[in-house]
């Protein structure tokens, strides 16, 4: 048998209806009836916590909530070109940055990502104006929409201006939140594919949509998954009516809380070294003199400012003496057990009355033998008698690291005033602090150098100067992906705010590159520009009977190239973007070699012989450099001339051991 030719086009995506029904047919195959799904037999199946629908059903509903859920099922029409001419490093970076609606994007990404990214940062539109653009295609009518949030009453008539202001601005208020609400939605639903496992996503937000975004979080990543809601205090506004609007959240939810349960989310305590050579400096200034010491320590305590990070620590305020380890920082800590142990009380003799101290009933937080070894290392502090409670000795150079609190404080100018000094005055106001963003993507890793940190918010574009500031300063290979739409702006020459992220990655790129040392040359400082565009082939709605894209030459979009071809067979195979690709001239058109382990030709007017010289480079290529792995040749389906030549080409290739062929 001649090995077959597989349409590429067969493939769907987790999360599009299709898979979600393919899906519940594996696990509940009763409930399928016909194709379509029993929902009766469904619930029956699924016992009795399965609700049926009721108008007291609990949680988070707006008006075009269903429409917005379903937006994240339908399977992605478009495609991405290529845009090298505005890459940094095409060849070698692994960033992506992309420009177009987000959803279409991720959706267009789920095929190639699901289950890929480490972390989703995003910094949506707060909806405090005009801020967002939604343009999902409504299937209600306007008339609908208002009469679903309660704006039209039974006989369709507009309701507003009836009633107070407040009744107005209400259900004024009430859309404005649903079309947020209808935004998001689909997005997140469809991020939440994108997360691995063990990852998380941090969402920005302000007061305006903090408390509907928490819940809307609780429903798409499960309220068990929800990690703090970070409070950034981002200094003080006196022209304010009531209270300082200073503050700002990150929501913080993991995708599977289970899956890091051997986790601890720490970071070095800020400014460690500075603190303990001003023990060692306060320790020489006192003349080794451990009570001075810690006066001056205390002193320089005092002198930092109020918002200073390293005050976290300030209760290190004592310098150790000779009896202990000499001019290191450390704080008193208590020495009883938290809980009352019999094994735990035993007599601790004061040192110099000879009398057993003060113990608590609970009993001391060491066992005997390992509190004389304290004695001896000079870890326990006495008073001056047995009637004061001993203290146990935490150096500062022993615990590095701190757990870190969900709120914290930095000034939100500096980080405006870094772009405007890139970028030019004012070209992009607000942008969020690349050093925030750099802080918490490394906590949430751990500070693991290979993670992938995807932002579909992109703006300006800090997500990826903080990723790239990360692995600057650690020599690490953290990777990222923005998105950004097409948003006309029109300011000193950028047309778009995609104009301004892709800039802003540019020169932040090259800066940083200028600063690297030896042990970080390789940092990728690059990235890959795409942008979102209808598919290659035209028309394709999507439906089932068109998803063969290729079907033939004329189909192809006007001045769309191969290279275009690939990126679309790519997404669809769900082959990462940044995959090596080599290319070889062959019978007048391009062969494409992915890693050696998938090969794409999209020539046309194949005939029998140009069929066999394509086979036979296919071969050597792949000879050159044998993988393991089974190998997939791509062809044009409509690139063969005729039958014969394709089941001529097919022949050739079953011949020479390949083992997958596809055809777009
Ligand atoms: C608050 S800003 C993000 C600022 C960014 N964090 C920074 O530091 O520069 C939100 C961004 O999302 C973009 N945006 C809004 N709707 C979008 C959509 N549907 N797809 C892609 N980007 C979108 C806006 O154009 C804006 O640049």
């Amino acid at each position: 048998m001649t090995l077959e030719f597989e349409p590429v086009s067969d493939l769907s995506g987790p999360g599009e209806a299709k898979s979600n029904l393919d899906l519940l047919a594996r696990l509940f195959p009763d409930a399928m009836v016909d194709g379509t799904v029993d929902l009766d037999v469904l619930r029956d199946l699924l016992g009795e916590d399965a609700s049926s629908p009721s108008t007291e059903a609990f949680g988070l509903r707006w008006p075009g909530m269903a429409e917005a859920r379903r937006l994240s099922t339908v399977p992605a029409t478009g495609t991405l070109l290529p845009k090298p001419e505005e890459s940094v490093d095409w060849d070698a970076t692994r960033n992506i940055v992309i420009e177009g609606d987000n959803l279409e994007v991720l959706r267009l990404l789920r095929r190639g990502y699901t289950n890929k990214v480490d972390v989703i940062y995003i910094d949506p539109p707060y909806n405090t104006g005009n801020d967002f653009i939604y343009d999902d295609k409504r299937t209600t009518t306007q008339a609908e929409h208002e009469t679903a949030a309660g704006q039209r009453d039974e006989e369709g008539v507009l309701q507003t201006g009836v009633g107070s202001d407040r009744a107005e601005d209400r259900k004024a208020g009430a859309s404005k939140h649903s079309a947020w609400l209808s935004m998001m939605y689909p997005r997140m639903l469809v991020a939440h594919h994108l997360l691995k496992e063990t990852g998380v996503i941090i969402a920005a937000i302000d007061d305006t949509e903090h408390a509907r975004l928490k819940l809307l979080m609780d429903r798409i990543f499960g309220a068990e998954n929800f990690v703090a809601s970070v409070t950034w205090e981002g200094g003080r506004k006196n022209d304010a009516h009531l209270l300082s609007p200073s503050t700002d959240y990150m929501l913080i939810y993991v995708k599977n809380i289970s899956t890091l349960s051997d986790v601890r989310w720490r970071e070095p305590k800020p400014g460690l070294e500075s603190i303990l050579a001003a023990g060692k400096k306060a320790w020489e200034d006192s003349g080794e003199n451990e009570s001075d010491a810690t006066k001056i320590m205390k002193e320089w305590w005092k002198s930092l400012d109020p918002n200073d990070p390293r005050r976290a620590s300030e209760h290190y305020n004592q310098v150790d003496g000779n009896s202990g380890r000499p001019g290191v920082v450390y704080f008193r800590s208590d020495l009883r057990s938290p809980n009352p142990r019999a094994n735990l009380c035993y007599d601790l003799l004061h040192p110099e009355t000879k009398q057993p101290v003060n113990m608590h009933p609970n009993g001391w937080a060491f066992e005997k033998s390992r509190m004389t070894q304290m004695l001896t290392e000079g870890r326990i502090r006495f008073g001056s008698d047995e009637t004061t409670r001993p203290t146990l000795k935490r150096y500062l150079d022993e615990t590095s690291t701190q757990s870190v609190l969900p709120v914290f404080y930095m000034d939100r100018r500096a980080a405006s005033k870094r772009l405007d000094s890139l970028l030019g005055k004012g070209i992009f106001t607000f942008p969020k602090d690349e050093s925030v963003i750099a802080r918490w993507v490394n906590l949430v890793t751990q500070s693991k150098p290979e993670t992938l940190v995807l932002d579909f918010f992109a703006g300006s574009g800090s997500t990826g100067h903080a990723v790239m500031d990360l692995n600057a300063a650690d020599g690490g290979n953290r990777r990222y992906i923005l998105v950004q739409l097409d948003e006309l702006i029109d300011r000193d020459g950028y047309k778009t705010i995609a104009d301004i992220t892709r800039e802003r990655l540019r020169r932040a790129g090259a800066q940083i590159a200028s600063k690297l040392t030896l042990d970080t040359a390789h940092v990728d400082t690059g990235f890959r520009s795409y942008r979102l565009a209808s598919s290659n082939v035209k028309p394709w709605d999507g439906s089932p009977d068109q998803l063969n894209l290729f079907k033939s030459v004329d189909n192809l979009v006007e001045g769309r190239t191969t290279n275009d071809l690939l990126v679309e067979m790519m997404l669809r195979l769900g082959v990462d973007l940044t995959t090596p690709v080599e290319t070889r001239e062959v019978a007048g058109s391009t062969l494409y070699s992915l890693s050696g382990v998938l090969f794409a030709y999209f020539g046309t007017q194949m005939n029998v012989d140009r069929a066999n010289e394509i086979a036979k480079a296919l071969t050597t290529w792949r000879d050159e450099d044998p993988t393991d792995v089974d190998t997939t040749v791509v062809v044009r389906d409509t690139g063969f001339i005729d039958s014969a030549a394709k089941l001529n080409f097919a022949a050739a290739l079953e011949q020479a051991g390949f083992t997958k062929l596809r055809s777009i």
